[in-house]
């Protein structure tokens, strides 16, 4: 037991000898049968949001049980509402990157038909063995979640259920509440996460449909979970401007990405002139989707040294700071909907205990988007880098913030806990919240802190939560343009 730094509060620390125990204990306790041993590859921590989850930072990822080593709040307190917003769990290609990932695929075996008559009976190359190795990716697959994903989820759901016991009680589970973005990998993630609570509270019982579960199946929110796609200003500014994302493309002509391709050119034996940018990116991320999807190594990572992940992660990174992160203010401010969506939650959930009245909906489960959760944690101040991520400054970078794998792999989740405490010695109750990315408590932006009382964090998001409105944030400035037409 510790007093934690600064806070009223006692948190727990698991020591190093209960880790141990712990740690064994699961492992003699518990199979875990979808668990196979893990492909792990130098490269597996620079896909950036194609990251798996266990690579990111939860190595156990694998395991129902929860970490060890998270600091929550106990004894006074007692959780009375989480929310959580997810990402989707382990995806499909899209379309859009079958299509490139076919037409490099094509030119390796263009090459090889070429090859073939120049040098028969020559030994076999990576670029063979690439163009030997099965697309199994076909159109109609495009971004849906695949069945690691879906196991992604329940494992993450059954971690949460044994953190908060309370919460995720069979007396709550009619009050659960699913909000989802309208995407089918979405979708599926929130069914997937449900279905696996069912199974968590009642175990005995068969899995009915979700239609005929009591909390009623997940609701589609397209304005909460997707509002990047209600905002006009983001849309012309951001979206559908050729010039904003100007870092991103002068980076893939830039010195580093032309050595990457010189040197992929060489690898293949093809000419550099047939390859660009996107081609490499893609053959990067099949050794991703291969690795996450199949849980194979594919010969595509071994097209690539882990200094050219490094790269490759910047350009990703690059993409992800300008259109989703701190590159323009439109891109969070899009987001100060969904952020007020959470503490109106909160709000009614401290005003039902304030009035002892049970809380309503005691768990609230978002499912969205990458694109979802970056630009709320960027508008909360998170993963802020004291310089912009630009074309030129990739070395400067290097141990920059803003690492999406990090931050947003599949199934990367933010939850805010909210405790309600009853202190000893001064009657007084209080609300405290905790924040956890990724199962890891994030300490607060404006303390450092790993908790607060829920009237400090709303006092350090005042201006967000009262001044920050979507309707006027993402109006377009007026053009007057008659004089133009006389
Ligand atoms: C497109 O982005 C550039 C760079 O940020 C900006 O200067 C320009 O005004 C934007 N165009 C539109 C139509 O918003
Ligand atoms: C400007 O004028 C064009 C042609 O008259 C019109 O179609 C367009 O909607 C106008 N744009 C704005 C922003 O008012
Ligand atoms: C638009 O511009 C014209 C000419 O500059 C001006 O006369 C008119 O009042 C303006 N209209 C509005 C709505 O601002």
């Amino acid at each position: 037991m510790l007093r934690g730094p600064g806070s009223r509060l006692r948190v727990t620390v698991a020591p190093a000898a209960a880790l141990a125990v712990a740690l064994l204990s699961s492992v003699s306790h518990c199979s875990h049968p979808e668990q196979k041993d893990r492909e792990v590859l130098p490269l597996s921590s620079y896909f950036g949001t194609k990251t798996r989850y266990e690579d990111a930072i939860y190595k156990d990822a694998h395991s129902e049980e929860p970490r060890q080593d998270l600091y929550l709040l106990e004894e006074a307190c007692t959780p009375v509402q989480l929310v959580a917003l997810i990402r989707h769990g382990t995806r499909y290609p899209t379309a859009k990157q079958i299509r490139k990932l076919r037409q490099l695929h094509d030119l390796l075996q263009a090459r090889r038909a070429g090859n073939n008559r120049a040098d028969a009976g020559g030994g076999r190359d990576l670029g063979a063995a690439l163009a030997d190795w099965p697309l199994w990716y076909e159109d109609w697959v495009d971004g849906q979640l695949v069945e690691k994903g879906r196991q992604d989820m329940r494992q993450l759901a059954l971690r949460l259920a044994s953190l908060f016991p309370t919460l995720f009680s069979r007396e709550n589970y009619g009050r659960l509440q699913l909000v989802t973005s309208s995407k089918h990998r979405c979708v599926e993630s929130s069914v997937a996460f449900l279905n696996a609570l069912w199974q968590h509270c009642y175990p005995e019982l068969p899995l009915p449909d979700v239609k005929e579960m009591e909390c009623g199946p997940p609701r589609i929110n397209d304005k909460l979970m997707r509002f990047f796609d209600h905002c006009e200003k983001f849309s012309s500014e951001v979206e559908n401007n050729d010039t904003a994302l100007y870092h991103v493309e002068a980076f893939k002509t830039g010195p580093e990405m032309q050595d990457i391709l010189k040197k992929v050119a060489a690898t293949l034996q093809v000419p550099v002139n047939s390859l660009n940018a996107d081609l490499i990116q893609v053959a990067f991320f099949t050794c991703s989707f291969d690795l996450a999807i199949k849980g194979v190594k594919s010969p595509w990572c071994d097209v690539f040294d882990t200094d050219d992940g490094k790269v490759l992660e910047y350009l990703n990174d690059l993409k992800q700071y300008w259109k989703r992160g701190y590159g323009y203010a439109i891109n969070s401010r899009s987001s100060c909907g969904l952020f007020q969506d959470i503490f109106q939650h909160l709000d009614k959930a401290v005003e039902q205990k304030k009035r002892s009245q049970p809380v309503s909906s005691p768990v609230i489960l978002q499912f969205g988007h990458a694109e979802t959760l970056l630009p709320l944690l960027s508008l909360m101040g998170y993963f802020k880098d004291k310089e912009p991520l630009t074309a030129y400054n990739y070395k400067e970078q290097i141990n920059r913030k803003f690492r999406s794998g990090l931050i947003v792999p599949y199934a990367s989740n933010l939850v805010f806990v909210l405790y309600h405490c009853k202190n000893a010695q001064t009657p007084k109750e209080e609300f405290q919240v905790q924040m956890l990315l990724n199962e890891k408590v994030l300490p607060l932006a404006h303390s450092q802190e790993t908790v607060s009382l829920y009237e400090d964090l709303k006092n350090h998001y005042k201006d967000i939560l009262q001044s920050c409105h979507t309707s006027q944030e993402c109006k377009l400035p007026k053009v007057n343009n008659t004089s133009d037409e006389l």
